[in-house]
């Protein structure tokens, strides 16, 4: 029996956060729009002294101390992102020399979009798969700061946050079997964000059609590599976490499912079967999109630890359907085997803690820290280290020499 998966998972949110109320009412947009048309509640902001790499860092240190594992036993480190702050240097390097990684360590960034993460810790598992024997582990981090133009249609689904993801063979919190692994990809235009641009450009329509085309793709390869027929797959699953742009999409995304699922119902019954499968089965995984925004690459893992958090020791044991999706477009629909005895990784997450932690912005210091060139930053170690914090334990000090400095 194949036996890999993540032996620990831990969260990392920036400092600041944004009321979707106020910045609703400063674009002169009614809030419900946001609250109940997105889904969404408050979106993380990044301040000067975080940025992709200290976010990395920070969610990875906490999950290294959380599961007792010495930086030199990680022979493989893959960090995943669209917010990557080198053409050349990836991520994964700056964060090796934070935490002490070893020289016998595979490490490297991947892109595509908010799917990357997906990529990195299936082919983490396949090579942990490979090398069964010898134990070996890998650290997989998804690390973004989704951002928008200004009174675009996107800002109110910007966010920040990276998940850190401990790979291991008879993992402590679940398993997947990468070979039942449901795939689609496909050449659009539906989200990209050419070479120089600050901001992405967003067919937004069209992205939520690819999204669910993407869905309906993979879960069909899904159903037909573990067998199961049409109209079995929502009653075989415990629990579904979607990629969540903002929580309304793991809606639209549940419905289509359940669409798909079942043509044969009417559309009373269709509606029934969605409100009452996504109150159980969907709603535990919302509490990060709701509260932290679109996190991209982490997005669908912030799910995860969402549904841990809120679910703790009553999802032991548990089927989950995960769905990842990036722009681009290329998705992936896969199955997560929970452990039994989940009680100490749980503890572990300190999620709501560190929501807890932030501090609020008015749309106006958003504004200005958003409107900030990032590469003009100078180097102020001094001014920026009392912003370290427990969760906080590197910070960004500024350029010297071209070369970003951390602390
Ligand atoms: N009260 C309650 N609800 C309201 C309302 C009000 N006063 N006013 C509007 N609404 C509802 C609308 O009916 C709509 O709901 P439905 O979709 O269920 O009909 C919802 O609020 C949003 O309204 P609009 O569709 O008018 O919103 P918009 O066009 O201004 O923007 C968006 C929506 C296109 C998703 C935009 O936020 C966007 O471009 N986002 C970025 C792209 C994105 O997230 N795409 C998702 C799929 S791609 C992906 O997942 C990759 C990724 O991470 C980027």
């Amino acid at each position: 029996m194949i036996d890999v998966g993540a032996g620990g998972m831990a969260i990392y949110v920036p400092q600041l956060y944004l009321e979707h109320r106020e910045l609703a009412e400063a674009r002169g947009v009614p809030p419900n729009k946001y609250l109940l048309g997105l889904g969404n509640r408050r979106m993380s902001i990044i301040p000067i002294w975080e940025d992709s790499v200290t976010m990395a860092a920070n969610a990875a240190a906490q999950l290294l101390e959380q599961t007792g594992t010495h930086p030199e036993e990680i022979h493989q480190l893959v960090v995943s992102t669209e917010s990557g702050v080198d053409h050349s240097k990836p991520v994964a390097s700056f964060v090796q020399g934070l935490l002490g990684i070893g020289s016998r360590c595979r490490i490297y960034e991947i892109k595509h979009a908010c799917y990357g993460g997906t990529a990195g810790i299936v082919n983490s598992i396949d090579w942990i798969y490979r090398n069964y024997t010898t134990s070996r582990k890998a650290l997989v981090i998804t690390t973004d700061i989704a951002r928008y133009g200004f009174e675009s249609a996107g800002e109110p689904t910007q966010g920040a946050g990276a998940v850190a993801l401990l790979l291991t063979v008879k993992p402590r919190l679940f398993s997947v079997d990468t070979s039942l692994n449901g795939i689609f990809s496909k050449d659009v235009f539906d989200f990209w964000r050419p070479t120089g641009h600050r901001v992405p450009l967003v067919d937004g329509k069209f992205s939520i059609d690819c999204y669910l085309m993407a869905l309906e793709e993979s879960v069909a390869h899904f159903r037909a590599n573990l067998g199961i027929h049409k109209g079995k797959l929502i009653e075989s699953l415990d629990y579904f976490v979607y990629h969540m742009p903002f929580t309304q999409m793991a809606h639209k995304a549940h419905r289509h499912l359940v669409n798909l699922e079942h043509p044969d119902l009417s559309e009373a019954d269709r509606e029934k079967l969605c409100t009452e499968t996504f109150r159980v089965k969907v709603e535990p995984g919302l509490l990060g999109a709701r509260e932290v925004g679109n996190i991209y690459t982490g997005s669908v893992y912030m799910g995860l630890v969402s549904l841990l958090e809120t679910e703790r020791e009553k999802c032991e044991g548990k089927r989950v359907g995960v769905f990842s999706y990036g722009s681009g477009c290329g998705a992936e629909f896969f199955l997560c085997h929970l452990k039994k005895g989940l009680a100490g990784p749980i503890q572990g997450l300190r999620f709501q803690e560190q929501m807890a932690r932030r501090r609020k912005v008015s749309v106006e210091e958003y504004v200005e820290i958003y409107s900030k060139n990032r590469r003009e930053i100078r180097y102020h170690p001094r001014d920026v280290l009392p912003y370290k914090d427990p969760f906080t334990r590197f910070v960004f000090t500024g350029f010297r020499d071209h070369k970003r400095q951390y602390a």
